[in-house]
């Protein structure tokens, strides 16, 4: 059976489009069956909306608190049934309530090689730090922001001269390459988060992921 998908999203939804691509392979194990995103009139809901997925936006706005908006988002979320959650650009600190509600079927990516560079801005950060090497990151969600274990990483060379476009251009396309594959293993249940640990085909997986070097 395929499992059920629902994209979070802040921006234009690249990744959303990425995995949505995936889906549309008969041997995909999954389908993006909501998308939601927490801003009205950006990019990823047009995106859902051509390949007719439900598509909602749940403005933060509209919530006093960090802990209502959540609340209503995990509403929102359980209305699609999904057997995973995936954010791809959705730009919210959550809760402690959100990430327990989803524990363990709740996948990020984030553009570092984690632990490097938590939070914003991390492309300039990088270039800024004089690092010859940057890139991405797909991890399971746990309570500390971009803390949870990682799952798959790819990494890019920074050159001389390269601007944060250039290298967020560089990025994006390693995470449109892994996003899908790693929403793939989930949905074979090759993949789980057991004690805040990412295990794969029931090994431990090493702290930099599956293409660990060390
Ligand atoms: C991606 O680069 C993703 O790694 C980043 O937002 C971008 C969304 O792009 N996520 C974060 O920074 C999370 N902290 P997209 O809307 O084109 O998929």
């Amino acid at each position: 059976m395929r499992s059920r998908i629902v994209v979070l999203i802040s921006g234009s939804g690249t990744n959303l489009q990425a995995i949505i691509n995936a889906c549309k392979s008969e041997n995909y194990p999954g389908d993006v069956v909501g998308v939601i995103s927490n801003k009205a009139n950006v990019y990823g809901l047009t995106r859902a909306q051509e390949e007719n997925i439900d598509a909602q936006v749940l403005s933060h706005q509209s919530y006093d608190s960090r802990e209502s908006y959540d609340q209503a988002l995990i509403k929102l979320i359980d209305t699609f049934k999904p057997d995973l959650v995936v954010l791809a650009g959705f730009m919210r600190i959550l809760t402690p309530a959100f990430v327990q509600n989803f524990n363990g079927k709740l996948l990020n990516i984030h553009p570092s090689l984690l632990p490097k560079y938590q939070g914003l801005n991390t492309h300039q950060r990088a270039i800024d730090a004089g690092d010859t090497e940057h890139g991405v990151s797909v991890h399971f969600v746990t309570e500390e922001l971009d803390g949870g274990p990682v799952i798959l990483q790819a990494k890019v060379p920074i050159f001389a001269g390269d601007s944060a476009d250039d290298l967020i251009a560089r990025v994006h396309e390693q995470e449109h390459r892994i996003y899908p594959l790693v929403v793939k293993w989930f949905c074979q249940q090759r993949l789980v988060m057991e004690n805040e640990a990412a295990l794969f085909d029931g090994n431990l997986l090493p702290a930099s992921g599956y293409a660990s070097e060390e």
